[in-house]
């Protein structure tokens, strides 16, 4: 029981590395907290400093979210890697190393699918792609991922522990997304041009 919550807690300081809020800082002295949308996410980095800084925000977000599900195995726990994930997506939310205020769980969430469930990961991530180049909306991509993944969690998982894990993860993105919601139901949200 003690390793696990060590890896609870080590998933959830993990989460809360705000890259976003470092990359503005350190790399371009900009809290991107104050531009854009204000998340400390890729799609704001993206949007305040540009393609670099976003996908390097982007990867590490992923990144942070597949070593918090891999802790499982890296200390031979006997945990299932979504269930370590879950406080890395937490924290990335709601950051101690950073007032609490985040990201929408996106990158991370993937991050953990990706180490968990590789092949479902792909699929989702074609899911974001396709709904972008459609919609050209990355949080309505963001949000039909969540779908595609329990959607597709049923034809691919094999149990249906993962299926619950990750409708948990698309209602707490959806939840976390709610601002952006509204912006597309009037209209005013920002759309991707390079797609
Ligand atoms: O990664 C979060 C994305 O789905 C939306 O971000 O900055 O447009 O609210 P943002």
């Amino acid at each position: 029981m003690f390793e696990i919550i060590i890896i609870l807690l080590l998933s959830y300081l993990l989460g809360s590395i705000p890259f976003a809020l470092l990359v503005g800082k350190i790399g371009y002295g900009i809290d991107i907290r104050e531009h854009g949308s204000g998340n400390l996410g890729g799609t704001n980095t993206f949007r305040t400093l540009g393609k670099k800084a976003g996908f390097i925000v982007s990867a590490a977000d992923v990144l942070k979210g597949t070593l918090a599900a891999s802790l499982p195995i890296l200390l031979d726990v006997d945990l299932h890697p979504l269930i370590a994930g879950v406080p890395a997506v937490i924290g990335h939310c709601y950051p101690v190393f950073a007032k609490f205020k985040g990201g929408k769980a996106v990158a991370t969430s993937g991050g953990v699918l990706l180490f968990a469930q590789p092949l479902l990961f792909v699929l989702v991530l074609f899911t974001f792609f396709l709904t972008l180049y459609i919609s050209k909306y990355v949080s309505l991509s963001s949000i039909m991922a969540g779908v595609g993944s329990v959607v597709l969690s049923f034809f691919i998982a094999g149990d249906w522990l993962t299926t619950y894990i990750l409708i948990g993860f698309t209602l707490f993105l959806v939840y976390r997304h709610r601002q952006n919601i509204v912006r597309i139901a009037k209209k005013t949200e920002p759309k991707v041009k390079w797609i």
